[in-house]
């Protein structure tokens, strides 16, 4: 049999073999043109779609809440029914002050465009739907959970308000029966429970589509990303101060590889933009909290306004470095009175000893414990909320892209000036993985080639493996 009628018959088993191969859809194997007169074979791949687990992780998460949920306790006050609020930091009732500023926060958020028609998904215990919904004609409130949302209707005692809330088991995925013409979505502390980004994405756009131009999906607390280590290190270093710095570090990895949670970079929501038809644009906040808590530090508020995508407002922006204190930004839009005054990378008091906390623990010298309790009157997102008080200005607060250290984008507009989610804020390095699970990449060449060794002769081993979206 001539060499090239071998090879061939070659590359057609290795097609076979690589088509059974798990993480592999479809399988081609050709031989083209190579040194030496010898054919090259050349493998092309399309992928297999893997699963992260979603359902059975989805599945475990309602039994929990289910069970969480119909514990009998009824709280003392139903429309602050906390159940399930527990610090990672002792196991303990987050503190009831803490708590209350941050619902108090999140509901000034929402109210603030004045919503009359909203949807809530993952409503829970009905923490923030006793306070929006006394202001709105219509509240559609769903939850996986029947017991939340049992306890949810405890939190509107009030006839008038309770005639105008409808209560809905539903996934969050799953938007029927609900209207398509609403001011706003709101899904606070509930994204951390799903399974993966494509999970969220679906969410997303039902949200988006049940929103009328000119609304908002407003999405709250969730988990970041860029600060996760911070995060995990903060625990590590509060509940074990006297460990040595390689030790606390060993535990921080442990736990990131042990949390179950989504955690997501502030990037995957702007690049909704782009993404998901229907976004007009998209704000990145941090909550402007007093109290110091693993809420207030270490997550952050999302706004997707819907409708028509706006034209960009391009400001000039300036470096935080560029002034000492918060004090002298003040100074600037007293003095200057600028039409616009934009300063990215302010640093956040309230973050910051966690985030050198776990500098020192990366560089093996020995650390104290973080302290706890108020921020320090310093650059914390609630100061500058404050900061021109008394002046003609607004303020647009974010997140600055690409930063691990929770540094703040601020800008000032002069009144009227345009609309302050059209501006357009730095973009940052790109970051790598979006959320803290991907699902696993496909295999690599060397892996690939591991696989086929038992069954082809070395020779037959494809040259190139080349990884395509679609059957070519
Ligand atoms: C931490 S609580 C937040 C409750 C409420 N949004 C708040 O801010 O007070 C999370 C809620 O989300 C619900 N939840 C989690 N995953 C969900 C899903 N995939 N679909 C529907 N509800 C979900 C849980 O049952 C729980 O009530």
């Amino acid at each position: 049999m001539p060499a090239g009628v071998d090879r061939t018959a070659g590359a057609r088993r290795a097609a076979a073999l690589l088509a059974d191969h798990p993480r592999v859809l479809h399988a081609q194997v050709d031989v083209e043109a190579g040194d030496a007169g010898r054919g090259r074979l050349v493998a092309r791949l399309t992928p297999r779609p893997v699963s992260t687990g979603g359902a059975e992780r989805v599945a475990h998460l309602q039994s929990m809440y289910e069970l969480l949920y119909s514990k009998t306790d009824a709280p003392a006050d139903p429309a602050f029914d906390v159940l399930g609020w527990v610090s990672s930091y002792d196991g303990a009732q987050m503190d009831p002050a803490a708590l209350h500023e941050w619902v108090d926060l999140t509901v000034a958020s929402v109210l603030a465009s004045r919503p009359a028609r909203v949807i809530e998904l993952g409503c829970g215990t009905g923490l923030l739907m006793s306070r929006i919904a006394p202001h709105c004609e219509r509240y559609w409130a769903t939850d996986f959970s029947v017991a939340a949302l049992r306890r949810a209707r405890r939190a509107v005692p009030e006839v008038a308000v309770a005639r105008r809330v409808r209560l809905l088991q539903r996934h969050a995925d799953d938007l029927t029966g609900l209207p398509g013409d609403v001011d706003g979505v709101v899904i606070n502390s509930v994204v951390q429970y799903f399974p993966d980004l494509d999970y969220l994405r679906r969410v997303l756009s039902g949200a988006v589509h049940a929103v009328r131009p000119g609304g908002t999906v407003w999405v709250g607390d969730v988990r970041s990303l860029p600060l996760h280590e911070v995060f995990h290190a903060s625990v590590v270093t509060a509940t074990s101060p006297d460990a040595e710095p390689a030790a606390r570090a060993a535990a921080v990895l442990r736990r990131l590889a042990f949390d179950q949670e989504l955690v997501i970079d502030p990037a995957f929501f702007t690049g909704l933009v782009e993404e998901l038809p229907g976004v007009a644009g998209v704000e990145v906040r941090p909550k402007p909290a007093v109290h110091r808590n693993e809420l207030s530090m270490f997550r952050y508020d999302v706004l997707l306004h819907v409708g028509e995508r706006a034209a960009v407002v391009d400001v000039p922006w300036e470096d935080a470095d560029a002034y000492a204190t918060p004090g002298a930004l003040r100074d600037r839009l007293a003095t200057d009175r600028p039409d616009i005054l934009a300063v990215t990378g302010i640093p956040d008091a309230l973050v910051a000893p966690a985030v050198s906390d776990w500098e020192a623990i990366r560089r093996g010298t020995p650390t104290r414990p973080w302290c706890t309790g108020p921020a320090p009157e310093d650059a914390t997102a609630h100061r500058l909320t404050r900061l021109a008080d008394g002046l003609p200005y607004r303020l647009r607060l974010g997140l600055t892209a690409g930063r691990t250290d929770g540094a703040f984008d601020a800008v000032w507009v002069r009144q009227p000036g345009p609309v302050l989610w059209s501006i357009a804020v730095p973009t940052g390095p790109a970051r790598g993985p979006l959320s803290n699970r991907m699902p696993p990449g496909p295999p690599s060449s060397d892996e690939l080639a591991a696989y086929l060794r038992p069954w082809l002769a070395p020779d037959l081993i494809p040259n190139a493996f080349i990884w395509q979206v679609a059957p070519g």
